[in-house]
């Protein structure tokens, strides 16, 4: 593709595929979802959301919409952040009873990763579990199409209403795990930046570095040429390493990062800086739909599995509970500092996408830089400082590092292999950053 960085390699992919839905971006498209779900030849929607949205300004305008669309409406919304199995099985209930031919889901990626796997239920049966990769689950195929689904995001980080993926907190493990299949990708996404308006600043800043470390994550991937050939066109995996598109989408995203970032978490009123970070939330999701993740989603779900006791304010949920964003931004300044050896370039210019002074810098110096960066973000919208700000230990390393390595496919996505002794050493040069 005209680019060192995809330089074809013996046995590697030689082509690479893009997937998104239909997309429509801008304030006020909210109010469209009646008419694009009639178009999509809904008559009766399930229109999944939160217990928090549900009685909120959002949720009636999308109801209104579809209402006088034509559309017949019943609302499910028992939904826990973070969804778990139960939900899943919940929301296919939902969908079973109501005889419903289209979802509509208007929330975060808890939301609409919910009414993706239980589509999944009512359409194919089974089981959560059974759609795992093993030796967690039977690794059982997604064999078709799911009902018509229009996903409305109101963060913005997830990038979820992009994505033919689902994350999932299996209860009997403790642990989350991804579910993909194209078939998940919605049909349409509605990107209203009113959606964010009233989010509250730690919102903001988690969800930030989500779509911070997915785009950083999806720049610096191993390149698709360097992944295995595909054995037909339809086995190719949304974990098919970084490439020319979802380079481009990811660049834009860590740009917006650098701008606006700050002054989206730190003042409500900055309409512009929180528009901005919806549309890169939005690029970035586009971006690591089609190129996957690497160590530091991998690693955030050591830290989900593992943390007990440990309270984050402002989320209408019990202990234990650590917002997705912060689970992954906590390590990430050490991973980063890690996999910068292998592609020193790549980093240095994600630092500078992220507007750090690089003023003089070398390769050599790339994963310093990088990391001082985030870093620097971190503390201008009061990040915990690493690991040890949410309740871990140097006693904690090794188990985090154990539950980590079962992400093998992210794992293996990253620009320099590691093994659980390199794991290890990121977590502990995570514990604390200042
Ligand atoms: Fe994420």
């Amino acid at each position: 593709m005209g680019c060192q960085y995809y330089a074809p390699t013996d046995n590697g992919a030689d082509s690479f595929t893009v997937a998104m839905p239909r997309l429509t971006v801008g304030r006020g498209t909210l109010s469209e979802v009646g008419e694009r779900s009639a178009k999509l030849g809904m008559r009766r929607v399930a229109l999944f959301t939160d217990p928090q949205l549900a009685s909120g300004p959002l949720v009636k305008i999308a109801s209104e919409s579809l209402t006088n669309a034509g559309i017949d409406v019943a609302t499910f919304s028992d939904i826990r952040v973070e969804p778990d199995d139960d939900s899943v099985e919940r929301g296919a209930a939902f969908l079973r009873q109501g005889k419903f031919d289209g979802v509509v889901s208007v929330g975060g990626g808890s939301v609409i990763d919910t009414a993706k796997a239980a589509m999944v239920l009512l359409c194919h049966g089974g089981d959560v579990i059974d759609y795992f990769a093993p030796p967690v689950g039977q690794g059982k195929p997604i064999a078709g199409p799911l009902l018509p689904h229009i996903a409305c995001a109101t963060t913005s980080g997830t990038g979820s209403e992009c994505t033919s993926i689902s994350v999932l907190r299996i209860n009997q493990l403790n642990t989350k795990f991804v579910i993909a299949s194209p078939y998940m990708l919605p049909d349409a996404a509605i990107v209203d930046p009113q959606c964010c308006d009233s989010l509250p600043a730690n919102v903001v800043a988690s969800t930030g570095f989500d779509l911070c470390c997915h785009a950083l994550e999806c720049y610096t991937a191993r390149a698709y040429t360097e992944h295995a050939k595909i054995e037909s066109p339809n086995a190719r995996q949304y974990i098919q390493g970084a490439n020319p598109f979802s380079e481009m989408a990811a660049r834009e995203a860590m740009s917006i990062v650098g701008k606006y970032l700050v002054r989206g978490v730190n003042d409500v009123q900055d309409t512009e800086a929180r528009d901005q970070l919806m549309w890169g939330a939005t690029l970035a999701g586009i971006a690591f739909g089609n190129s996957g993740t690497h160590l530091p989603h991998a690693m955030s779900y050591g830290v989900t599995h593992l943390m007990n006791d440990i309270v984050t304010d402002g989320y209408p949920i019990s202990s234990p509970f650590i917002p997705h964003g912060i689970s992954v931004i906590v390590s990430a300044p050490s991973i980063f500092r890690y996999t910068a050896e292998a592609t020193p370039k790549r980093h240095l210019q994600g630092a500078e996408f992220l507007l750090a002074d690089a003023k003089g810098a070398t390769p050599d110096d790339a994963g310093e830089v990088l990391s001082k960066r985030m870093i620097d973000l971190m503390k201008a919208t009061h990040m915990p400082n690493g690991l040890s700000a949410v309740g871990f230990k140097s006693e904690h390393v090794s188990a985090l590092a154990t539950s980590s390595m079962r992400q093998g496919r992210a794992i293996a996505n990253a620009p320099r292999e590691s093994n659980v002794v390199d794991l290890e050493n990121m977590y502990t040069n995570a514990l604390s950053y200042w």
